[in-house]
């Protein structure tokens, strides 16, 4: 991973990060760990956001495609995809699909995107694709500008996760409450550090999300206290339960909001939204 920044050419940064009227938030969903509910999050608050009234895109950023299929978007209508994009084939607009929530929409991805690394070689501009493909998102008098912009990134420091930091705001952290959790976090904030040095020199740490907590686990309450005491207010309040319908609902295409509105999974992620934009008024009453 650091050989992946200190390798990436140094050109002036194409956008300067702003804070204008009509440009979104945007905050990439990142841990190099799989598995610990990135995708589960980017869906959840991305869904809690737009039912506030938010118009919100998540961008699935990861391969996998799990963002994609857990909103309801099957490969099939995938036509186009975050990897065209990259590439430089198409707009970042012309990308977008409607979900069937509400002011929800996705650009969905599709496997090609494993091989963009290849692809794009030493391009200069390798690591500003999806910064530069955001720029032209929010265009000036457009009635459809998005509030907020969820990047979904896949579970690794690679390229595609350095140009998702290198194109937000913050970065908004799952970490699953178990044994190895803190490990991985020193590396994912080193990154983040190498990042804010050399790409983007402002990208912070929304915050950190502990997911799957089980309360009857002693080792799940000592992570929550050891993670509580290493990152202090960095960590949200709000803890993000083991839930069963939470991990039924993506089979369904549907987010566990739509799936099961009242099961404490749902309950869980409106308080993280309501959290978010609690802490989203500090940050702008503060700058
Ligand atoms: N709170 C939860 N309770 C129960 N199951 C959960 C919860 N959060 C996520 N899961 C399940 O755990 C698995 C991993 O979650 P998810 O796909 O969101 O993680 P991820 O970090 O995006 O994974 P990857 O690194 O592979 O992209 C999924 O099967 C998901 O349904
Ligand atoms: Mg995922």
């Amino acid at each position: 991973m650091s050989d992946e920044i200190s390798s990436v050419p140094q050109p002036a940064a194409p956008e300067p990060a702003h804070h204008s009227a009509g440009r979104p938030r945007i905050i990439s969903l990142a841990n190099q760990k799989g598995g610990v509910g990135k995708t589960t999050t980017a869906i959840n608050l991305g869904t809690a956001l737009a039912a506030t009234g938010e118009l919100v895109l998540i961008i699935d950023l990861d391969p996998q495609g799990n963002a994609s299929t857990g909103l309801g978007i099957d490969r099939a209508s995938r036509k186009s995809s975050t990897y065209d994009v990259l590439i430089g084939e198409i707009s970042l607009r012309e990308a977008i699909l409607p979900t069937a929530v509400p002011r929800l929409h996705i650009a969905p991805s599709t496997m090609d995107l494993s091989g963009l690394e290849l692809e794009l070689g030493h391009a200069r501009d390798r690591a500003f694709r999806l910064r530069n493909a955001l720029a032209s998102l929010n265009g000036s008098g457009t009635d459809d500008a998005y509030t907020y912009v969820l990047i979904d990134c896949p579970p690794s420091l690679n390229l595609l996760t350095v140009n998702a930091m290198a194109a937000s705001d913050a970065i908004l952290v799952p970490l699953q409450c178990e044994f190895f959790a803190l490990e991985g976090l020193s590396q994912l904030l080193q990154t983040v550090e190498q990042v804010r040095s050399t790409l983007n020199p402002d990208l912070s740490i929304h915050g950190i999300v502990l997911t799957m907590f089980d309360a009857r686990n002693n080792l799940s309450n000592q992570v929550v206290a050891d993670v509580r005491q290493f990152m202090g207010k960095k960590v949200y309040d709000t803890m993000i339960p083991r839930n069963v319908r939470i991990s039924e609902a993506p089979s369904y295409g549907k987010p566990v909001l739509v799936y099961d509105l009242k099961c404490v999974g749902s309950e869980a992620y409106l308080r993280l939204a309501t959290e978010i934009i609690q802490r989203e008024k500090e940050l702008r009453a503060a700058s």
